[in-house]
């Protein structure tokens, strides 16, 4: 009798360290895993490192790695986001059959997956991206991964998926998140979250370092002693890390010996882009992209920083260092808050626009581990969206309307600390201003209204009726309805 030939339950494309992790992941949750990579080298290298951890089927060509995937064929790609994507994609498409599965598993934005999922659809396959995160580490012991594309394809994918994502409580930190491009979105709004929570620790520790002028391993203790709390999250325990590691070429703090510029690969751009298209102010996240293209601008800052005038700065250091790190911390949660607040308004948006349904509860429980934004504060979140799904903004649920009056008098303390003393703090400030314009029972806007008219007859809507004006501004000022 012919030996049944051993077929993968899925496969990974592309053994850079994401891929390899996640296909060890795989495969020490007992699942068959076929591997390729488009050098053979990178595959022989795998298998050399990591063939005794689990079941995989090298393979040395696309088709071969094809054929060595059990119906529906599952294939995930873990290359570079663009080009390189497209390139697999095509490859696997024309060896797949219809019914198989292609996973796009990079950062790839979420209009290129609409238009990918569309294409595949065509051919009769199924094409889902999904957000993955938790860098390195969280594709090896469990990331969290929000898968987008056709329901019926998550059927047979999301056991799969689910069994190598971080769990909490016993809930896997994946699920479905909707039709076609949902799941690239939502990972995308997770970056831009992340970029909004790194500025504000950031913020929080040169308010800390400059203003109460506390080194490096005294700032880790607090962040260590923050984690404790409300701030319980990956990105604060990271900090503390960061914080208190040492140089070993000068014995220097690392952070002093690190350039103030930082890097950013696209999905925080991408996020602030489409919540411009939205018309959603996702001020704090915009903020924290600028402040990292600012913090680039190596040129212009050797020209600006001794060159611009600083006005009268309060010099000496705080008087009552305690009190000042509480104030520091309760600006940080507040400025936190409304960075989720709004991602989740984002979501809400792209949601509507693509009618994707998405669901903020999926999502507040899928974050709440593997990501790099996880955080106690999410079952909060979560808990908030089951009081009632439909809340105009997180922050008007009652579990954060209360913190936030806890933390209201610090934040507004802080930003005039940072500004009397000539610190930057784009996010903690501009969510200030966000949560004050939220407040505000009027705006500037209606000035703004009578300048559009003015120049445009762009017209204005008045508070005591219903219609559009128009005032006959170079005439005799009367006013006509539009
Ligand atoms: C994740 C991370 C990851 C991100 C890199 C670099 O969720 O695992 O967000 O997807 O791409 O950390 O991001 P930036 O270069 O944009 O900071």
């Amino acid at each position: 009798m012919t030996e049944q030939k051993k077929l993968a339950q899925i496969g990974v494309v592309g053994l850079a360290v994401m891929g390899s992790n996640i296909a060890r992941n795989f495969a020490r949750h007992g699942h068959t895993v076929a591997v390729y990579n488009r050098s053979h080298d990178k595959t022989e290298h795998f298998m050399e490192n990591f063939a005794s951890e689990g079941d995989f089927i090298p393979a040395d060509s696309i088709e071969s790695f094809v054929n060595s995937l059990e119906r529906p064929r599952r294939a995930l790609i873990m290359v570079k986001a663009g080009g390189p994507t497209d390139a697999v994609i095509e490859q696997l498409a024309d060896a797949m059959e219809p019914g198989d599965i292609i996973i796009d598993g990079g950062n790839s934005l979420y209009t290129d997956t609409i238009r990918r999922e569309a294409e595949m659809s065509e051919r009769g396959l199924n094409f889902v991206g999904a957000g993955i995160s938790g860098g390195e580490e969280g594709a090896l012991n469990g990331p969290s991964i929000m898968p987008g594309g056709p329901e019926e394809s998550y059927e047979s994918l999301g056991p799969l998926l689910e069994s190598v994502s971080a769990k909490v409580d016993g809930t896997p930190c994946c699920t479905h998140i909707g039709p076609n491009g949902a799941g690239h979105f939502v990972k995308m709004v997770h970056n831009g979250i992340e970029y909004a929570d790194m500025q504000v620790i950031g913020e929080a520790y040169h308010l800390l370092r400059y203003a109460a002028g506390m080194d490096p391993q005294e700032i880790a203790e607090v962040f260590r002693e923050w984690n404790s709390g409300d701030l319980d999250s990956y990105l604060v325990e990271i900090t503390a890390e960061v914080l208190s590691q040492v140089d070993a070429e000068t014995g220097k703090p690392l952070i002093d010996v690190i350039v103030d510029s930082a890097g950013q690969k696209g999905t925080g751009r991408w996020t602030v882009k489409a919540a411009l298209d939205l018309g959603i102010p996702t001020t704090g996240i915009g903020e924290a992209v600028f402040a990292r293209a600012l913090s680039g601008a190596r040129a212009q800052r050797a020209a600006t920083i001794a060159n611009l005038p600083a006005g009268q700065l309060v010099a000496e250091g705080v008087k009552d260092r305690a009190a000042f790190i509480e104030d520091v911390r309760r600006a940080l949660y507040a400025s936190k808050l409304v960075a989720y607040a709004q991602g989740f308004d984002e979501i809400k948006a792209g949601s509507q626009e693509h009618g994707w349904n998405v669901d903020p509860r999926d999502l507040a429980t899928i974050w709440r581990g593997g990501c790099i934004i996880r955080a106690k504060f999410l079952n909060r979140i979560v808990e908030a969206y089951n009081n009632n799904p439909e809340v105009e903004s997180l922050l008007l649920d009652p579990y954060f309307n209360n913190e936030m009056s806890g933390l209201i008098d610090s934040w507004r303390r802080i930003v005039v600390e940072a500004t009397t003393r000539g610190l930057p703090i784009p996010v903690f400030a501009s969510s200030l201003s966000y949560y004050d314009s939220l407040r505000a029972e009027r705006l500037p806007a209606a000035l703004i209204q009578g300048q559009r008219d003015f120049f445009g007859a762009h017209t204005y809507e008045r508070t005591d009726k219903d219609g559009h004006f128009h005032t006959l501004w170079s005439g005799d000022r009367t006013e006509v309805e539009a």
